[in-house]
């Protein structure tokens, strides 16, 4: 993907303009993406079908997993309208087969839907990318209650970002971030993974892998049983 360092976005504060297209640019998707993708490779080479991604943001991850696995069907999603501007806009941009037009879902929402038209309702995977510390708890609890729903069995959800364990956080840079959510939205915050896996767990989740990333980021990964 062609790096468009003129237009950027720095979600939850004031971000400069998008391309005129619409693109948005994160500046830690360069940094995290290849990471990510190296950690998901072998799952995402073994798999067959449909992996929805929820609060897809700019959209640059979709493009890059759909890229690096062109043999899925790639399905984004978010509840900003100007992000799924941004989203489509990289599709229309990169022109990917098997990248799909952005939805609107909110998990917050604890019937959301995944799109009924698909021939092949029951997803592969969702993935899920900086979002449930950057939102109040119920974001996650409805994520898990979806990914119940719609994951087959054997499905994997794919949960980034940055997670406390036991209670205590893994790095002082974690530490200030999670204050500086809590500063801005008390309901936000760093997770605790024993609480996600104990959700989990209530969805038919099982934790599975968890992969250590840079930055003190971790991907939790869990199977649908
Ligand atoms: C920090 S951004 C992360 C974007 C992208 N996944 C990434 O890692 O670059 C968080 C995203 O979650 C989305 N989001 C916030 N609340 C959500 C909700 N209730 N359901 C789904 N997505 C949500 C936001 O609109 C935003 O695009």
């Amino acid at each position: 993907m062609t790096r468009a360092p003129e237009f950027t976005v720095a979600f939850g504060r004031p971000a400069d303009p998008a391309a005129a297209d619409g693109r948005l640019d994160a500046a830690a998707f360069h940094r995290n993406h290849e990471a990510i993708g190296t950690a998901l490779a072998a799952d995402l080479a073994t798999m067959q079908g449909d992996v929805l991604e929820i609060g897809s943001g700019t959209g640059q991850h979709a493009v890059a997993f759909a890229q690096q696995a062109p043999h899925l069907v790639w399905w984004p999603s978010d509840p900003n309208a100007e992000h799924r501007r941004s989203v489509d806009a990289w599709r229309a941009h990169t022109a990917l087969a098997n990248l799909r037009p952005a939805a609107m879902i909110d998990v917050s929402q604890p019937d959301w839907q995944w799109s009924d038209t698909t021939p092949s309702p029951p997803l592969a995977a969702i993935f899920c990318a900086n979002v449930i510390h950057i939102a109040p708890w119920s974001v996650a609890q409805g994520l898990f209650a979806g990914a119940e729903r719609h994951l087959r069995s054997g499905g994997k959800l794919y949960l980034y970002g940055p997670f406390k364990a036991h209670g205590e956080h893994t790095a002082p840079s974690n530490a200030a971030f999670d204050e500086s959510l809590r500063t801005r939205d008390p309901a936000w915050g760093v997770r605790d993974i024993d609480d996600v896996n104990a959700l989990a767990r209530r969805h038919h989740l099982a934790p599975d892998k968890v992969h250590t990333m840079p930055a003190n980021n971790l991907i939790l990964t869990f199977t649908r049983i």
